[in-house]
């Protein structure tokens, strides 16, 4: 018998949710990637012929925009309550005690779990599919975070067939693993972005993001520990809802122990005490759960925590020591950051003669002054912290703070741009800024030209030979020997590489020049749109706002920089230089050039995302409201306002069939 579309769909799914669950939570995939992007292939192709077959569960459907602007109030079907603390072997044995009066017995049964230190979340499940992903708030109403939830691949979409679990809802942590986290934020840095302090702000941040592709690109992930409803199904203990969890497809944590009594418990406690560093995710405790489920509703609890569970805080590395001086260093992109210079101490197995201050609301928030005696600690990590100000060991000789206006290294002025909380140095010649300024101009993924290194360009800078980014055109044979003693062939080849880079076209120059928050993809949307450097000079923030994927941070960014004179200027001389500062585009490809177009409604064949890519790459531009200027709207299913606005102005409208066929012609229809 033929296999019907909507049998292939459904087999293909069930397919693809058994690898998922082998690779994102088992850690054991069965197949290549390869074999697995075929099956996916295969599944999104049927589901572009069939739309009507897509459901919310289908595995293609993990990225989807939010249906709201803001994130939704929603009340939790059963308050989160959080656990109660102790910090020490004693307050966990009077915990104990507590317990076993309360049962009656001396024998309890525990089971041990780490404390994931990420953010707690609860999952709802109808019918074994996934309804609602909402985070904790105060415990009574949280926020509905589902669409961002929905990117995590550890979270099923579907519950398994194995499981007899199928309305209920589960909780769990969300954390971003450390390596990944590490990578993120070095990531961030070459951007010149802001890193996150710690991997809880990490997840806290992202799962609050309003673009659930930001979050789908982030390295989010889970770890279940509770089953708090499970209506009709019968389970005994803890341990149980953890295994019937495990086998419903959810990712639970392998370092799960049951132990009888409480010297077990802390044994547990104590191991992990030593072995925490050895994780790939941070753990800031313990939690100790009764296993027993009529124990834990023997137990009960008080308005905050359940009776039946108790946190055991690991105790955080910390000391006390001297701020000697506050220093501001300037990083590539001008971010002026105060480093408080510490007396140094020996705090878990290292020498701590520094800590970032972060920036001056940080140095204001905390009150910390020039002498203060401070608190410091090593937060799970490497990177040590100022905690407090011990303000008892005050007398009088401490000085405030102030972050300076101007650069400390040029003088130029160091300004604070709207929603920042740092200052920056607005010279792009800034030398502090200047030798990494030119590594990455001349790196891989910008300009491009092999053998200007970091070494050869420190040498550069430090002689004087360059000043500038446009410097660089200017260099010749003898200057690089002077400096270098560099092989004839090497210094040839270089000056090729350098001579060559002026071809290399518009979006690289954009990323070369390091605007903050401009990295590749936004230096690739701005060449699209504009084509030539001038056009995006002549742009103000809100023409730049319009574009799809451009936000009122990168907007600001590019305005701000393309403001300096300094900057502008050195613009020119590149230009002069012969470095080409149009987009590449191809005669005839763009056929939408100026054209603006709005989209709204549902469509069906095409993401958003994809529509709008087609537009920029023909030279056309994606704005999110219809205005006069506004010269197509394309509407999908349920169109909405947006549909009577534009007709009222009399702004063309294309229905999704006339714009596909738009695009397969490559011409604007009749
Ligand atoms: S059990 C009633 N187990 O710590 C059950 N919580 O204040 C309450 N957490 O809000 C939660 N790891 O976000 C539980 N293994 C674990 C946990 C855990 C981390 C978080 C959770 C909770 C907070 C406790």
């Amino acid at each position: 018998m033929v296999e019907s579309a909507e049998e292939r769909i459904a087999k293909l799914r069930k397919e693809i949710r058994y690898h998922d669950r082998k690779y994102y939570v088992e850690d054991h995939p069965e197949i290549s990637d390869h074999e697995y992007d075929m099956l996916v292939k295969e599944l999104k192709e049927l589901e572009e012929r069939y739309p009507h077959l897509i459901t919310p569960d289908s595995p293609t459907q993990r990225v989807a925009p939010m249906d709201t602007e803001q994130f939704q109030a929603v009340e939790h079907k059963i308050p989160m309550l959080s656990l109660d603390n102790t910090y020490n072997h004693e307050e966990l044995r009077e915990f104990h005690q507590r317990v076993c009066k309360g049962l009656g017995t001396e024998d309890v049964e525990y089971v041990m779990e780490l404390k994931m230190d990420g953010l707690g979340v609860a999952l709802l499940y109808e019918n074994k599919v996934l309804q609602r992903g909402a985070t904790r708030g105060d415990g009574i109403k949280g926020e509905d975070i589902t669409a961002n939830l929905k990117t995590i691949h550890s979270i099923p979409l579907k519950l398994t067939d194995e499981t007899v679990l199928s309305n209920i809802e589960a909780r769990g942590e969300v954390y971003m693993p450390r390596d990944e986290f590490n990578a993120m934020n070095e990531e961030r840095l070459k951007e010149g972005e802001e890193p996150f302090a710690n991997p809880r702000n990490a997840a806290a941040g992202t799962v609050r993001q309003k673009d659930p592709k930001v979050v789908a690109q982030r390295p989010l992930d889970i770890f279940v520990y509770h089953l708090s409803h499970h209506p009709g199904v019968e389970l005994k203990t803890h341990w149980e809802c953890i295994k019937e969890l495990k086998r419903a497809g959810f990712r639970v944590s392998e370092n799960t122990a049951k132990v009888s009594g409480i010297e077990e418990a802390l044994g547990y406690i104590d191991h992990w005490e030593s072995k925490k560093n050895e994780l790939n995710y941070e753990i800031d405790g313990i939690v100790i759960k009764v296993n027993d489920l009529e124990q834990q509703e023997k137990l009960g609890a008080t308005s905050k925590h359940p009776r039946w569970a108790m946190a055991y805080k690991y105790p955080a590395v910390r000391k006390t020591t001297l701020i000697k001086k506050i220093e501001v260093q300037v990083g590539r992109t001008g971010k002026l950051t105060p480093v408080a210079i510490l007396e140094p101490i020996q705090l878990s197995g290292s020498t701590v003669s520094r800590a970032s201050l972060h920036n001056e609301d940080e140095i204001q928030r905390k009150d910390v002054r020039v002498g203060d005696t401070v608190l410091v600690e090593k937060a799970g990590e490497i990177i040590p912290q100022v905690v407090k100000v011990v303000t008892e060991k005050r007398d009088g000789t401490q000085k405030k703070f102030e972050m300076p206006r101007e650069c400390p290294v040029c003088g130029s002025k160091a300004a604070r741009l709207e929603e920042e909380v740092a200052r920056r140095c607005v010279n792009a010649q800034c030398p502090a800024q200047l030798k990494e300024r030119l590594e990455y101009w001349g790196s891989r993924d910008a300009m491009d030209i092999e053998g200007l290194g970091p070494k050869l360009l420190g040498k550069l800078v430090d002689k004087g030979a360059v000043k500038s980014i446009a410097d660089i055109y200017r260099l010749g044979k003898i200057q690089l020997v002077s400096v270098e003693r560099m092989a004839d062939k090497s210094t040839r080849n270089t000056l090729k590489a350098i001579e060559d880079s002026k071809e290399q076209g518009l979006a690289r120059v954009i990323q070369g020049l390091g605007i903050k928050h401009v990295g590749k993809r936004a230096a690739q949307i701005l060449a699209e749109n504009y084509g030539t450097m001038e056009r995006i000079m002549e742009a103000d923030k809100s023409e730049l706002e319009e574009i799809h994927e451009i936000g009122p941070k990168i907007a600001e960014s590019i305005v701000s920089f393309l403001e300096d004179e300094r900057n502008r200027k050195m613009i020119e001389r590149l230009r002069q230089a012969g470095v080409k500062m149009e987009a590449e585009m191809q005669e005839g490809e763009r056929f939408l050039e100026g054209k603006k177009f709005v989209l709204t409604g549902a469509l069906e064949g095409f993401t958003r995302d994809q529509a709008a890519e087609f537009i920029e790459k023909h030279g056309g531009r994606v704005t999110s409201s219809i205005s006069g200027s506004t010269d197509f709207l394309i509407i999908g299913e349920n169109p909405g306002s947006k549909l009577d606005k534009a007709k009222k102005q009399g702004t063309r409208i294309l229905d999704e069939e006339s714009f596909q066929r738009m695009m397969a012609e490559g011409h604007i229809p009749e």
